[in-house]
């Protein structure tokens, strides 16, 4: 089964375009359930988004902390719960980028959101393109797991491959090499705590254009999708390739 991650990102700026744009992502889900699909709207529509679907499932962009307490601005994961949350991105580069997020501290959300049983959407990537970048990918996904063994729901696990060069400049990686840095990060999963079944998705620039052109290869599980999971009929588009491409 595919994944297909709406990353809102911080969009729209109003309640009624985020309703209706929820209510369309919902339409295009439940028309054939064969793809997986979750939005993941600001924080702040978390509870109106969740009026709106029943086939779609919920995701934050973010958390902080299990349980609440003196962190002022901070959702927590029992917030995230209660509201009927079931995935969790965590590690975007803009979150690495404008808010100082570091391997280490992503490294404590992922633990806690997985002992949460949330659904974790962790994302890696480089920042310049490169010939070879597993490498690098790798060696952030050792740091960003570090201490999560295979008895830490590590099904739960969905690693979303997304180089920095290519989110938002409408110039997407090349599919062959992607397909190609996602076998090897499956790999690595697997070397660092002997699961190979996680889920690897794609993210940077997909488009209903070229969304074919990635899942189509067996090794990308799905896509995790910023800019054109705001255009409603285009994410329609998107939404459907998933579910014949299954
Ligand atoms: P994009 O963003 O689809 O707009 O490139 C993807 C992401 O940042 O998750």
């Amino acid at each position: 089964m595919k994944t297909v991650i709406a990353n809102w990102k911080s969009n729209p700026n109003s309640l009624r375009e985020a309703a209706r744009l929820a209510k369309s992502i919902e339409k295009h889900a439940s028309l054939n359930r064969k793809a997986e699909v979750v939005i993941a709207p600001p924080f702040i529509y978390l509870s109106d988004v969740k009026k709106e679907v029943s086939t779609a499932k919920l995701g934050a962009q973010d958390v902080f902390g299990n349980e609440g307490g003196a962190y002022t601005g901070a959702i927590n994961l029992a917030q995230l719960k209660n509201t009927g949350v079931k995935y969790v991105i965590i590690g975007h580069s803009e979150r690495r980028r404008y808010f100082g997020e570091t391997d280490e501290f992503i490294n404590k959300k992922v633990t806690a959101a997985l002992a949460y049983g949330f659904k974790v959407v962790l994302c890696v990537g480089n920042k310049e393109k490169m010939s070879d970048p597993s490498n690098f990918v790798n060696k952030q996904l050792t740091a960003d797991l570090k201490g999560v063994s295979s008895k830490d729901k590590i099904r739960n696990l969905i690693v979303a491959y997304e180089p920095i060069w290519a989110i938002g400049t409408g110039n997407a990686d090349n599919p062959q090499s992607a397909a190609e840095v996602s076998l090897r990060i499956k790999e690595h999963i697997n070397k660092l705590m002997g699961v190979g079944k996680i889920k690897v998705l794609y993210g940077g620039s997909v488009t209903d254009k070229n969304i074919r052109s990635f899942i189509s290869r067996n090794k990308i599980d799905g896509v995790l999708v910023g800019g054109a999971s705001l255009n409603p009929s285009m994410f329609g588009r998107i939404i459907k390739a998933a579910n014949e491409l299954g």
